[in-house]
């Protein structure tokens, strides 16, 4: 019997946009072959000279972006916003930015894209609204407005409310006073970013209304801003006094997220041939199959944040690197799809956390670093840049970063009379700006990003690290990373192949094999500016090299000073 509403559930949806999306095989739809490529739009071109990247900046360097062989760009959000966070407060769902352009730049970039073949997926932000968006604005203007439950209030007659933390905030107090209506509403993020309340099923059809909006422009897929915080209990229980340490524990994956997620993908996302894909993964392995297994019908895939938290001030190990990505890689074997990622606009660059961008070594270890990405399982969203080898900006005043997060802490630590020395040496390494800086096209003033002043400073290094120096030189990270994206896209088993880590204890060494059908992909990856000799028990005298990040290679077991190699095996 089950079998047979099986049968008649395939007939039924077979035909509908969302078997189209099963192209390649039910077990091969097209986003996870997919290497999506991140663009943080204030920062990759500016067409008119505000100092802030465009929509017809990007339209200026579709040829770039297509040279680079990705085949999707996933935009940070571009719609209308105050700015509070750099977008992440949206004020109007249906428009564009003024400071990004217009719907007619967006279309033209879309239809740009796509003539390149290259798909297009949106920030979907909706975990919180800006509060400057005409339902906060209805929302707080009076306890009986119709708008009013689509966010968290607490009436102030009934006490203070049961502590939240803020991730953003000044005093990191989630709830903020508003005079007007003697309330509190609730946000996770900053004051400007009020929590919309996804118990109310208009707040909802509201959402969904806007996602079909965007489908129907013919996007290609959304990504879900911190939607794993958006479900609630709205009795507002107390929590334990410290949970805020591990609040992911108290804020992801409650109430009836799942309930909302298949409704949603119901209403909206089966009905298009779009990809959807949640930022954060919950609390537990349980959590993020939850999520993303083929048969709950809810997301495509996650991505979890245990990978790129790895690196600290004081460095890592790689140890632990190995294990997290394989703990991972193990868990989602047989069922559901990840991300592979180590960086993005909530992080500092890659090279200079998990790398080295020390002149001497950093070309060499951001072309290990992409190696990596770009030969584990799972689709790789690479952050723009990073195929330059971009580098941390060396920020050293506080005045020189522009992030909410960055500022909100700063004046938290000062107002609390803490000693705020550590905290800009932490900055330094990890702050999220560092991620921000503009794209460094070439040597002329402002590394070709703007003819004006940039939002925020360019990274002085950009004289001698630029897509235009690069472009030529066959050996550039640029030319390297063209390589490895095209290795890819040649090469199913580097997307689709069974994982397994060799020399599990080699401290220095990472090393390990992609196996499909009869075919088998060695890749080894040197994470130290010394030798490192990988015991993998392979002889590689009958290898195939297919790719190695020095100019020479020298096809034996000791890996050079961050050296990546890639072999298929007889
Ligand atoms: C997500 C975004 C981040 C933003 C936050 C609030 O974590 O990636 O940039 O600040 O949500 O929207």
């Amino acid at each position: 019997m089950l079998l047979r509403i099986a049968a008649i559930l395939t007939l039924l949806v077979s035909g509908t946009p969302a078997a189209h999306a099963q192209k390649g095989g039910p077990d091969r739809p097209w986003w996870k072959s997919a290497i999506v490529y991140q663009i943080y739009p204030r920062s990759f071109k500016d067409s008119d000279g505000d100092g802030i990247g465009d929509l017809k900046g990007i339209i200026s360097r579709l040829d770039y972006i297509k040279s680079l062989g990705v085949t999707a760009v996933w935009l940070n959000p571009i719609y209308s916003s105050p700015n509070d966070d750099n977008g992440y407060d949206v004020s109007d769902y249906r428009n564009i930015m003024k400071d990004f352009g217009s719907m007619e730049d967006f279309d033209a970039l879309l239809k740009g894209l796509h003539t390149r073949g290259i798909k297009l997926v949106m920030d979907l932000v909706v975990n919180h609204s800006s509060d400057e968006h005409v339902w906060f604005r209805q929302s707080r203007s009076a306890r009986n407005n119709p708008y009013r439950n689509y966010y968290h209030w607490w009436n102030a007659e009934n006490g203070r409310p049961p502590y939240r933390y803020s991730l953003f905030d000044i005093n990191h107090d989630a709830w903020m006073y508003d005079s007007l209506t003697n309330a509190y509403y609730l946000h996770y993020f900053s004051r400007k970013q009020p929590d919309l309340n996804w118990e109310n099923p208009q707040l909802r059809k509201e959402v969904y209304d806007i996602m079909r909006f965007w489908a129907d422009k013919g996007i290609d897929g959304f990504r879900l801003d911190a939607f794993q915080f958006a479900a609630k209990d709205t009795t507002f229980p107390a929590f334990p006094k410290g949970f805020e340490k591990n609040f992911t524990l108290f804020y992801a994956m409650q109430g009836n997220l799942h309930g909302y997620l298949q409704e949603m993908n119901r209403d909206v996302l089966r009905k298009y041939d779009v990809m959807s894909v949640a930022e954060g993964a919950g609390n537990s392995f349980e959590d993020a199959h939850n999520l993303v297994d083929a048969d709950r019908m809810e997301l495509n895939m996650a991505y979890p944040f245990d990978g790129v938290d790895i690196p600290k001030l004081n460095g890592y190990s790689l140890l632990h690197f190995k294990e997290v990505f394989s703990r991972w890689d193990s868990a989602f074997e047989e069922n559901g799809w990840l991300s592979v990622f180590l960086a993005n606009h909530d992080q500092a660059r890659m090279v200079s956390r998990f790398g080295n961008d020390h002149p001497a070594f950093r070309q060499l270890s951001s072309k290990m670093l992409s190696t990596f990405i770009m030969t584990m399982r799972g689709t790789p969203y690479y952050y723009y840049g990073d195929e330059l080898g971009m580098t941390n900006a060396g920020l050293d005043k506080i005045e020189d970063y522009k992030d909410v997060a960055t500022l909100n802490e700063y004046r938290h630590l000062h107002n609390s009379g803490k000693d705020v020395k550590e905290f800009m040496k932490s900055a330094r390494f990890g702050a999220r700006d560092n991620g921000r800086t503009p794209f460094q096209w070439d040597a002329t003033p402002q590394a070709g990003f703007t003819s004006g002043t940039p939002w925020i400073k360019v990274n002085p290094n950009y004289i001698t690290i630029n897509a235009a120096a690069q472009e030529n030189d066959p050996n550039s990270c640029l030319n390297y990373f063209r390589r490895l994206v095209s290795l890819r896209k040649d090469n199913p088993i580097l997307v689709f192949g069974k994982y397994t880590l060799l020399d599990r204890r080699n401290p220095n060494a990472y090393a390990y094999t992609r196996t499909l059908d009869n075919k088998k992909i060695l890749v080894l990856l040197n994470f130290t500016n010394k030798p490192a000799i990988p015991n993998t028990g392979i002889h590689l005298n009958k290898a195939k090299l297919l790719l190695c990040n020095y100019p020479t290679s020298i096809h034996t077991s000791t890996l050079r000073p961050y050296e990546a190699a890639i072999y298929e095996l007889p």
